[in-house]
């Protein structure tokens, strides 16, 4: 069976005066009062009994966007008992029905549900159009359409067979539910991290975080509108301890996927580690975690293409991707250039509303983020210097200025720790010192997720891809760090920033199945 064609969904420009723009400016009208009062769902059933909560706008930090409801234990029980249930006929069901309806969510987002997606991740999570419409539009699409893709793939692999006999491999769906726990910075990953699992037969338990409630809550109302049966994917907003808690010892816990700090994934391992003895199977643990990811120019460097490469990398969604660039490694005979041409974008640059189209950045996701974000200029101040930017205003929203800060000692903490906000820090090396300076890329971070190199020395490019092998699990030649595409970079890194599952690819689906090797002799 073929097929429908899968490409990466194209990019909407919403050019000012565009049909496209009046139609997603009206829809963020609209859903500015709407205020929807977001419930747990079990088994397809609203509940709203938990302790209420209410979503902010990060811009306009007084402005409600949303209610939402705490999971009580009781729900988060009921949910692994509705998985269970919902599991029997899902994981029965072929995998091109289950397929059809990630296939129709797609169509759904990329056609009638794209405007409220984009809404709901710009009011909510505070992205510009470009950034929401990348994530939340684009890239959930493809995530949609190409795991079915990638599925297919991976159902048709079969063993070799001989006379008389007969081999086949049954990609079972994994015995137990799956734990999904999803960030605040891509409302994609939140679809993918529940999606994924799903497609491949498994239930899921969703815990979305609590400052991307919005977009996570239209989501699951799409994919139910694309036909996801009841209690394939519970919905249990709420204390991340408690859920975890009552999950990660659960017998039936058959899978972990991932995507947050290091820190909160270790711990939910070292819980798994602990219970191992009571668990069914060996849970699957999948996790995307944290980065400090890197830019390095080669004296050869094309200076322009490497100061855009790094505003973009370090401030697009103000900083808080995970593959967010963060340290800077920049030759001293470039770097007045390179200093001046960042410090010009960086007075251009427009922080402030995302409902103005015009502004290049929102504010960073709440109030814990502005602050530790704050802590670390206060730092830059003291300890290093602050070249360009430097400012936090937190009175109406949670506004970062971009910032760019030059040190003088590699090991600096601002060249180190993962910083989430829009911070990039530059250290200046000596020409005659490249292979010392790749080394010192190497082993200045625990993390190992993006980082890229600009040269147009083509030796230089050959020593950064081999020193650097191990450094990142996404590398980039003479691009940005940031901005994987699904079916074109598949997306994850090793060391402290994950188990490498590669989102977006086969290698994610497989851990979702468990394979029956079925032998039949003539
Ligand atoms: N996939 C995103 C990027 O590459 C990060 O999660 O920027």
């Amino acid at each position: 069976r073929q097929l429908p064609p899968i490409v990466n969904e194209p990019i909407r420009s919403y050019a000012p005066g565009s049909p496209e723009r009046a139609s997603l400016q009206a829809r963020i009208k609209a859903m500015e009062g709407e205020r929807p009062d977001i419930a747990v769902v079990v088994h397809g059933e609203e509940r709203r009994s938990g302790k209420a909560v209410n979503a902010v706008s990060p811009h306009k930090h007084q402005h409600v966007t949303a209610t939402w409801h705490h999971a009580t234990a009781q729900d988060v029980h009921d949910a692994i008992e509705s998985g269970k249930k919902a599991y029997k006929e899902w994981s029965e069901w072929t995998w091109e029905e289950r397929a059809a309806v990630f296939l129709k969510a797609a169509d759904l987002l990329a056609g009638p549900w794209r405007d409220t997606i984009n809404a709901a991740t710009m009011l909510g999570q505070s992205k510009n159009v470009f950034q929401s419409e990348i994530d939340a539009a684009c890239e959930m699409t493809d995530f949609f359409r190409f795991n079915v893709q990638f599925a297919r793939e991976l159902y048709s692999e079969q063993p070799i067979s001989g006379p008389g006999m007969w081999n086949q491999s049954e990609y079972r769906a994994l015995e137990g539910f799956v734990y999904a726990v999803t960030p605040f910075n891509f409302t994609a990953i939140g679809g993918n991290l529940a999606g994924a699992p799903a497609l491949m037969g498994n239930t899921v338990l969703w815990k979305p975080a609590a400052s991307a409630m919005l977009s996570a809550w239209y989501t699951l109302q799409l994919l139910h509108e694309a036909g996801l049966p009841k209690g394939v994917i519970n919905f249990l907003p709420g204390d991340p301890v408690m859920i975890s808690d009552i999950a990660l010892k659960h017998r039936d816990l058959a899978g972990v996927h991932f995507t947050g700090s290091t820190g909160v994934f270790n711990s939910m391992w070292n819980t798994i580690g602990t219970n191992m003895s009571s668990y069914r199977s060996y849970p699957r643990i999948v996790g995307e975690t944290g980065g400090k990811d890197f830019m390095i120019a080669h004296a050869s460097a094309d200076v322009q293409a490497f100061a855009v490469g790094v505003v973009r990398g370090a401030f697009e969604y103000q900083g808080q991707k995970c593959s967010a660039c963060s340290r800077i490694y920049v030759p001293k005979s470039i770097w007045p250039e390179v200093k001046a041409r960042i410090t010009a974008m960086i007075d251009e640059i427009k922080v402030g509303d995302t409902n103005d189209f015009s502004n290049f950045m929102g504010a960073v996701i709440d109030q814990r983020a502005f602050d530790r974000i704050s802590g670390y200029l206060a730092d830059a101040k003291q300890n290093a210097k602050v070249i360009a930017g430097g400012t936090a205003d937190g009175s109406t929203g949670w506004f970062v200025k971009p910032t760019l800060v030059e040190t003088t000692d590699p090991k600096y903490r601002l060249m180190c720790e993962e910083i989430f906000g829009p911070i990039v820090t530059a250290y200046v090396y000596d020409d005659a010192k490249w292979e010392e300076t790749l080394k010192l890329v190497d082993e200045t971070s625990p993390y190992a997720l993006t980082g890229a190199v600009f040269a147009q020395d083509r030796s230089a490019l050959k020593q950064a891809h081999a020193a650097l092998r191990h450094a990142a699990g996404n590398f980039y030649i003479n691009d940005k760090c940031t901005g994987a595409v699904v079916g074109q970079q598949p997306f994850g890194g090793a060391r402290a920033s994950g188990t490498n599952d590669k989102a977006g690819s086969k290698l994610n689906l497989l851990r979702w199945v468990s394979a029956r090797t079925v032998k039949e002799t003539f």
